[in-house]
């Protein structure tokens, strides 16, 4: 009970000190310092903790972080071998749908735009930098692997988008991607027969 007194009173004293000084030249006084002054790491200082005075620890040998043991894979990298996987190793569902559709309009859309046509945000605020329209030819033919190897690393003027999106992810967009290249080059043959005469067709959008 009297050390709480002594320390409200000394905190009292503290704050009153502290209003009536100008500029203040010397460090405040510590009343109790003991996490400032405790052997703790310091960026890229050495450290008295260990003999081999390193901060950074070695992981054990063998060790594997979770969660990070990405093998070189179809999956993880879009290729086999040597050449771009042709089809994506992942099966198109609708949940892998819905998440493509978000990701595309949230990290491709700012420049493709939402259609992939490439009239997005980005080129029409700054029109020297313009995306390559996804529905031409050149871009359905692509390999799934050589699109999900754009995302990763991005091409030429592009910038990457693999920190964004984890593998799972690009296979997402790449699907969805897929979904509106089909869209765009659909023909009336796509539309069930008995509502053909109700629909006005005017060609493909590229
Ligand atoms: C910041 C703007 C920007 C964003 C965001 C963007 N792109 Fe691009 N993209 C470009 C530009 C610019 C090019 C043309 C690159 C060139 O040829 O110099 C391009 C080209 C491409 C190409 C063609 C590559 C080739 O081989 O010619 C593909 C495929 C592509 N983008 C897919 C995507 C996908 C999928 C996303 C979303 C994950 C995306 N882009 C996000 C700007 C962007």
């Amino acid at each position: 009970m009297i050390a709480t007194h002594y320390k409200l009173i000394a905190i009292a004293a503290m704050l009153g000190l502290a209003g009536c000084s100008g500029i203040q030249r010397d460090p405040p006084l510590q009343v109790w310092p003991d996490m400032r002054y405790q052997k703790k790491f310091k960026p890229q200082r050495s450290t008295d903790l260990f003999a081999d005075q390193r901060e950074s620890r070695r992981p054990p040998e063998g060790v594997i972080a979770r969660g990070h043991m990405n093998e070189e894979n179809p999956f993880n990298t879009g290729m086999d071998g040597k050449l771009y996987v042709g089809k994506s190793p992942v099966k198109v569902t609708e949940a892998v749908l819905t998440e493509g559709h978000w990701r595309f309009n949230t990290y491709c859309s700012p420049c493709h735009d939402e259609t992939g046509l490439g009239k997005g945000m980005v080129p029409k605020r700054w029109p020297a930098w313009q995306p390559q329209n996804l529905m031409e030819d050149r871009i359905v033919e692509m390999a799934d692997g050589d699109i999900f190897n754009v995302i990763t690393y991005g091409r030429r003027t592009m910038p990457p988008y693999g920190f964004q999106n984890r593998p799972e992810d690009r296979w997402a967009i790449v699907a969805y991607l897929r979904v509106l290249q089909r869209a765009a080059h659909g023909t009336i043959n796509d539309v069930p027969a008995e509502l053909q005469s109700s629909v006005q067709y005017k060609g493909s959008n590229q």
